[in-house]
C-alpha cells in the first residue's frame, strides 16, 4: 500500500500544493514553521478521516478561507483508491471515497492503514496514561472496526452516566440501563485491549532485545482497571458487578471511576518498570520498539504494509537507533520530515524523493 500523490487547497498554510510521492522514501525538507508537519497531517486526515492534532476539523482550513480540500490518490496492491474531503469552516466535514460519499469518516479506517511517529510519541512510556489509552485506542480502531464500534458506545453511555451523576436531583431510571451498556461495551473493549497488548509486548519484546543486543528484555504489562477474566460472558457480569459497588462512591466524586476509561499499560525492562525508574534513553528505546512492533502487528493482522510518517523524529535518536529504524524499514512507504539537511539521512535514503518546502509551496531541490 502506498500513496502515490496528494493535492491540498487552502489546507492550513497551503494555498495550493500538488505533488507525486515516491513508492518508497519521502523526504520533506523545509526550515521552522514552512509547512512539513501541515503536509504529514493531509495524508493522515485523508487516511484516517481526522487530523493527528487537533479535534477542530476547521482549525486546519487556512486563515481567511472558508473551505478546505485534501485529494489524495493511493495504490493497494494493484487498485487505485482516491479520498478526498472537504473541511468547512462551520459545518461538517465531507468525506469521498473513490467518488463515493462516506457517511462516517470511521469507514475510512481500514483503508489506507498509516502509523506516525512523532517526538511527543517518545514520551509514551512517561506521560499521562490517557496518552496510553489513546495509542491502543488508535491501533485497535484501525485493525478491528468492532473496536471502534464499541469504544464509541462504550464512551457515549458514558458521557450519559457522568451528566447524569453530576445532576443535583439524579433520575436514576435510566442508570441500570447504562450499567448495563457499559459492561457489555466494556467487557469488549477489555478483551480486544487485552490480546492486542498480549501481542505487541511479543513484538516489541522481539525488537528491543535486537535494538539492545539483547542487553534489555522489555515486557508490555496491560493494566486494566475491570480485572481480565479469560470468560466473555464472566467478564461482563463481574464488570456489571464492580460497577454496581462502585456507585455510592461515583455518586459522591459525581463521575464514572472504574472502567476500561482508567487503563493503563507498564513497561518493564529487565523487570523494572520504565515510568518510575527507566532512563530518558531507556524510555524512548521501549517507545521506538513499540512503534516498530506497530507495524509489526498491522502487517500479521490485516497482511499490508503500513505507511510511516515519522515527523522530526530522526533528529531526537541517537546514531545506532536511526540506523536501526533505516535497516528495519525495507518494505513500508515513508515519510520523513526534517529541519536540516543530515547528510547521514540523506545517504542512508540514496533513492529517497526529497520535496524542499517553503512557506507553503514547494521548492526546487
Ligand atoms: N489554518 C491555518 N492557516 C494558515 N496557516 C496555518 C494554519 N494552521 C497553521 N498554520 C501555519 O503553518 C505554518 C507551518 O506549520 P508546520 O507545523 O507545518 O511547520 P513545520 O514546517 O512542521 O515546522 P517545524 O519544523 O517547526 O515543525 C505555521 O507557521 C502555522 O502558523
Ligand atoms: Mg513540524
Amino acid at each position: 500500500m502506498f500513496i502515490t500523490d496528494i493535492e491540498l487547497i487552502n489546507f492550513r498554510n497551503y494555498k495550493h500544493l500538488k505533488t507525486e510521492f515516491d513508492q518508497k522514501v519521502n523526504i520533506i525538507l523545509g526550515q521552522n514553521a514552512q509547512g512539513k508537519t501541515n503536509l504529514l497531517e493531509g495524508i493522515y486526515l485523508t487516511s484516517i478521516g481526522r487530523s493527528f492534532r487537533t479535534n477542530h476539523d476547521s482549525e486546519m482550513v487556512k486563515f481567511g478561507e472558508e473551505q478546505a480540500k485534501i485529494k489524495l490518490q493511493a495504490k493497494k496492491e494493484i487498485l487505485d483508491t482516491s479520498i478526498e474531503i472537504i473541511l468547512r469552516r462551520d459545518a461538517k466535514k465531507s468525506i469521498k471515497k473513490d467518488g463515493v460519499n462516506v457517511r462516517k469518516s470511521s469507514e475510512l479506517l481500514e483503508n489506507i492503514l498509516i502509523v506516525i511517529f512523532s517526538p511527543e510519541d517518545l514520551k509514551i512510556v512517561k506521560d499521562e496514561p490517557e496518552k496510553r489509552r489513546k495509542f491502543i485506542d488508535r491501533e485497535l480502531c484501525q485493525i478491528q472496526p468492532l473496536y471502534y464500534d464499541s469504544l464509541y458506545h462504550y464512551k457515549k453511555t458514558l458521557i450519559q452516566r457522568n451528566t447524569y451523576l453530576k445532576e443535583e436531583n439524579p433520575d436514576n431510571s435510566l442508570l441500570d440501563l447504562w450499567d448495563t451498556q457499559l459492561a457489555k461495551y466494556g467487557a469488549k473493549i477489555i478483551h480486544m485491549r487485552e490480546k492486542f497488548i498480549r501481542k505487541i509486548s511479543n513484538f516489541s519484546g522481539k525488537i528491543h532485545g535486537s535494538i539492545t543486543n539483547r542487553k534489555e528484555s522489555l515486557f508490555l504489562e496491560y493494566n486494566p482497571n475491570i480485572l481480565y477474566k479469560e470468560d466473555k460472558d464472566e467478564q461482563e457480569g463481574y464488570f456489571y458487578d464492580e460497577i454496581k459497588k462502585a456507585f455510592r462512591n461515583d455518586l459522591r466524586l459525581r463521575t464514572t471511576t472504574r472502567g476500561p476509561h482508567k487503563d493503563d499499560i507498564s513497561f518493564f525492562v529487565n523487570g523494572i518498570n520504565m515510568r518510575s525508574f527507566g532512563s530518558q534513553g531507556q524510555q524512548r528505546t521501549c517507545a521506538l520498539s513499540l512503534k516498530l512492533a506497530e507495524l509489526n502487528l498491522i502487517r500479521e493482522e490485516t497482511g499490508e504494509e503500513a505507511i510511516l510518517l515519522l515527523d522530526d523524529v530522526m533528529s531526537e535518536l541517537d546514531v545506532e537507533r536511526q540506523e536501526y529504524l533505516i535497516k528495519t524499514l525495507k518494505e513500508n512507504q515513508i515519510f520523513i520530515t526534517t529541519a536540516d539537511i543530515d547528510r547521514q539521512l540523506l545517504s542512508s535514503f540514496p533513492e529517497a524523493k526529497l520535496i524542499q518546502i517553503e512557506n507553503g509551496t514547494i521548492a526546487e531541490v
